[in-house]
Formats: structure tokens, C-alpha cells, sequence
């Protein structure tokens, strides 16, 4: 497999509870992936998978020639810190940093960097709140933010436009679109219908 990211009859069961189920996929580099299916199918376990997060119950995951799960934890601790950036679902944003503290922190990114890309989302007004002090959409656009700043090769953002309006889901889609032009590869989880990612070149469309 000389894909950039590769997956092999993947298969993922919590106990009883099989999620995914034989899974194929190659993925070149560049592309943008749009992944959709309905709530608890499995969304979110496939990204945390593509990610080297959770080592899948069967089959074969390869990133740059390489399967991450038979590396040691550390080694794939430091892989995915090169080459994968994440926007959670959940966000997780330190709740003691500020905004521009936790769009930093990954790799203490240089401020004026992160403060050009936090305006670009519409954060200006905002470097200095906590997460606690931000609405839900600012939140994801941090974490967004956060993911970009270290220039990953791979991005997997799971529905990063869920909790915004059609502004800042434009500027989100903005964010992944020029983070994919400078020739990262993205991998989108999304419950948004088809014509919110109108401006979206999706490369290749997965349902699950
Ligand atoms: N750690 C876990 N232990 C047991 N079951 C889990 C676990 N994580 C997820 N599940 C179950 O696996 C299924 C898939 O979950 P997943 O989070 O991947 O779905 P999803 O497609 O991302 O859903 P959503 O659109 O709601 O985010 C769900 O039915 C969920 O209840
Ligand atoms: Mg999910």
C-alpha cells in the first residue's frame, strides 16, 4: 500500500457493540475526505482510529507506509504530534489557559502566528477568555485553531461546524479548505447537509 493513509479490513467492536465492520480506504495526500452517517454510527471511533488513538479491534491502519499500532506507545505518541492534528468533538480545551494560551499549546506556537489565525476565525475579541467564558462555537473555533497551528499533514476534524452559525461555519470550512490548498489532507466528520459544504471539493465521500 503506497496510499498516504491506508486501512485494511478494519474492524471496531465496544464488547458485543460492532461499529465498524471490514472497512477499506486509501487516501492520498491532499485530498479532502467528507465522512457522514447518523448519530453513534461510528463517526467518531473511525477518526479516533485514522488518528493512532484507538487501536482498532481487527485489520490494518497504515500512515506514510507505517501502521501505528505497531509502533510503541511513545513512538506513536510522537507520530501522531508530527503528522495529526485533531479537532474533537469534544473539544477539550484546557480550562485554565485562555484562548490564545490554548491555541498555543501544542507547540508553544509563535503568538503572533496564532493571534493572525484566531482573528481569521473571529477571535480577536476573545484571546483573553477562558473556555468558560467563550459560547460553544468559539470553543470549536479555538480547538480548531489549536489543530492548524502546528501544520499537521493530516487533519481530522469531527463536526467542527456542529454548534455554529453559518458564519463561522463558513470561516471553519474557509480554515479546512486553505489548510488543504497549502496541501494538507483532511478528513471531515459532519451531520451538516451537503449544500452547507457547497464550497467543499470533497475528494471522496464515506457513508456509514
Ligand atoms: N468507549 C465506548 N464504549 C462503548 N461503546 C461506545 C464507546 N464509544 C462509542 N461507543 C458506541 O459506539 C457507537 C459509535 O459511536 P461514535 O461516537 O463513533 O458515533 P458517531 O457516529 O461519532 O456519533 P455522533 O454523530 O453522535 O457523534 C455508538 O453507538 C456509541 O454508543
Ligand atoms: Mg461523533
Amino acid at each position: 500500500m503506497s496510499a498516504f493513509l491506508a486501512v485494511e479490513n478494519l474492524s471496531h467492536s465496544y464488547g458485543k457493540l460492532e461499529v465498524l465492520a471490514q472497512m477499506n480506504l486509501q487516501i492520498e495526500a491532499g485530498e479532502f475526505v467528507v465522512v457522514r452517517g447518523a448519530s453513534g454510527s461510528g463517526k467518531s471511533t473511525l477518526l479516533s482510529i485514522l488518528g493512532c488513538m484507538l487501536r482498532p479491534s481487527a485489520g490494518m491502519v497504515q500512515l506514510k507506509g507505517v501502521d501505528p499500532f505497531s509502533l510503541s506507545a511513545s513512538e506513536r505518541a510522537q507520530l501522531r504530534a508530527q503528522d495529526v492534528g485533531f479537532v474533537f468533538q469534544t473539544m477539550h480545551l484546557l480550562p485554565f489557559l485562555n484562548v490564545l494560551q490554548n491555541a498555543c499549546l501544542p507547540i508553544r506556537a509563535d503568538p503572533q502566528t496564532a493571534k493572525a489565525m484566531l482573528s481569521e476565525l473571529g477571535l480577536t475579541d476573545r484571546l483573553d477568555h477562558k473556555p468558560a467564558q467563550l459560547s460553544v462555537g468559539e470553543r470549536q473555533r479555538v480547538a480548531l485553531a489549536r489543530a492548524l497551528l502546528p501544520q499537521p499533514k493530516l487533519l481530522l476534524a469531527d463536526e467542527p461546524t456542529g454548534n455554529l452559525d453559518d458564519v463561522n461555519s463558513g470561516r471553519v470550512i474557509d480554515g479546512l479548505i486553505q489548510f488543504q490548498q497549502m496541501g494538507g489532507t483532511v478528513i471531515l466528520a459532519t451531520h451538516s447537509p451537503p449544500s452547507a459544504l457547497s464550497r467543499l471539493q470533497a475528494t471522496q465521500q464515506l457513508s456509514l
